[in-house]
C-alpha cells in the first residue's frame, strides 16, 4: 500500500507515470468511469478548501467512487479532543483511501501511520501540498512540454505557502531553474532550500522585486499572503507590493511565459489579466481533476502498474523533539520524534514530519 505524503513518496518515474494516465483520462473518461465503482474516498478537511476537496471529490465521483467526510472539524470528534491517530483508525473502517488537510506540518504522515488505506496529504500547515504541485507541474508541461532548463520565478509568501514549497522541490527536482521573489520576511524557508541543495543539487537565487527579474521568467507562480498563519509581529503591508502581479509589470515578461497561481487570490494577481493568454492559472485549476483522477486510480487498484519505483528515504527515531512550532509531533504527544538524513556531498538531519532542519 502506498501514501502520497509529499512527493517525496513518489520517484521521478511514477510522476511521470500518473501525468500518462492523467492525459489518458483527460481525453476519454468513459474508458475510465467505472474505475472506483463501490469505493468510498473520505475527505477529511480539518482547514478551509474549495479546490482540493471539491476536486478529489469530483475527481472520486468520476470514477464512479463515492465520498464521505467533513469540512468542519468541529463538527466532528476532534472538537472533543480525539487524536489524529485514533480519527485515522476509525476511517479506515469506513473508506478505501483518505484524503486529508490539517493546520500541522506533518500531520497526513500521522494519519498514513495509523491508517490502514492509502492516505493522500491535500495540504498540512506551512508544510506542503503534493497534489497542487503534481497539478502545477502538469500544467507547466502541457503548455512548455518540459520543466527542464526552463526558468521559474516563485513570488509572494513563500515562508508559509505550502504550495509554494512543493512546486519549487518539483521544479528543482526535474531540472528547472528556480527564482525566488520575496522580501526578506516572506524568503523561501531554509527547509526548503536545504532539500534542494542536498537532494537535487540546486542552489536557487533569491530576489526581492518581481519587476528585478521578469524578463527572465517562463513561469511566474505567485502566492498569496498566508495570512492565517503569519505571526502577529509580521508587517503585511511590507510585502504586498514587491510582488503583485498586473498588466503592467506582465508588459516586462515574455511573450510566452505562463503566469501561475495555486488560488485562491487575494489581491496579489490582478483580474486585469485573466483574458491575458499567458494568464494558466484557472487551466491549472482545471488540470486537478485528470491529475487527482490519475492519483486516485493509482493508489486503488493501478499500484502495480504505475507506482513501480518506489524511492527510497531514510527516516529514524530522533532523541529531542522537533523546534518548528507548527510541527505536528509537538502536538500529538504520543508520536516519537523522527528524523529523516539527506544525502549527498553533506550529510544534513531534519524532521521527517515537517522537514525543519
Ligand atoms: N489551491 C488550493 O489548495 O485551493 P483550496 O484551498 O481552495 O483547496
Amino acid at each position: 500500500m502506498r501514501h502520497l505524503i509529499t512527493l517525496d513518496d513518489l520517484s521521478n518515474f511514477e510522476i511521470e507515470q500518473i501525468f500518462r494516465l492523467a492525459d489518458q483520462m483527460r481525453v476519454d473518461l468513459a474508458t475510465w468511469s467505472g474505475f472506483c465503482q463501490g469505493k468510498l474516498l473520505a475527505t477529511l478537511f480539518y482547514e478551509p478548501s474549495t479546490r482540493t476537496r471539491l476536486s478529489f471529490e469530483s475527481a472520486m465521483e468520476r470514477l464512479s467512487g463515492r465520498t464521505l467526510g467533513f469540512t468542519d472539524p468541529h463538527s466532528a470528534s476532534v472538537a472533543k479532543g480525539e487524536t489524529i491517530a485514533d480519527t485515522a483508525r476509525m476511517v479506515t473502517n469506513y473508506a478505501d483511501l483518505i484524503v486529508v488537510r490539517h493546520g500541522c506540518a506533518g500531520a497526513a504522515r500521522v494519519m498514513a501511520r495509523y491508517a490502514s488505506v492509502p492516505v493522500i496529504n491535500g495540504g498540512d500547515g506551512s508544510h506542503t501540498h503534493p497534489t497542487q504541485a503534481l497539478t502545477d507541474m502538469y500544467t507547466v508541461i502541457r503548455r512548455k512540454q518540459k520543466v527542464q532548463g526552463i526558468t521559474v520565478g516563485i513570488c509572494g509568501d513563500l515562508r508559509y505557502g505550502r504550495a509554494a514549497h512543493s512546486f519549487a522541490l518539483v521544479i528543482a527536482r526535474f531540472g528547472g531553474t528556480l527564482i525566488h521573489i520575496a522580501p526578506d520576511a516572506f524568503q523561501m524557508p531554509d527547509w526548503v532550500v536545504s532539500r534542494m541543495k542536498h537532494l537535487y543539487g540546486q542552489e536557487p537565487l533569491e530576489a526581492d522585486q518581481l519587476t528585478d527579474v521578469i524578463k527572465e521568467l517562463d513561469v511566474i507562480y505567485v502566492n498569496r499572503l498566508q495570512a492565517e498563519r503569519l505571526p502577529r509581529d509580521i508587517n503585511v503591508e511590507v510585502g504586498r507590493a514587491r510582488y503583485l502581479l498586473n498588466a503592467d509589470v506582465m508588459r516586462n515578461a515574455k511573450s510566452d511565459a505562463m503566469i501561475m497561481h495555486p488560488l485562491p487570490r487575494v489581491n496579489e494577481l490582478s483580474f486585469e489579466l485573466d483574458e491575458d493568454p499567458r494568464a494558466a492559472y484557472f487551466e491549472q485549476s482545471a488540470n486537478a481533476i485528470p491529475t487527482r483522477m490519475a492519483l486516485i486510480a493509482s493508489l486503488t487498484g493501478l499500484e502495480e502498474l504505475v507506482l513501480t519505483q518506489p524511492p527510497t528515504r531514510e527516516i529514524s527515531v530522533g532523541d529531542h523533539l522537533c523546534d518548528n512550532p507548527n510541527c505536528v509531533a509537538n502536538y500529538e504527544r504520543y508520536l516519537e520524534p523522527e528524523i529523516e538524513t539527506l544525502g549527498g556531498q553533506q550529510i544534513t538531519a531534519t524532521c521527517a514530519y515537517c522537514g525543519a532542519t
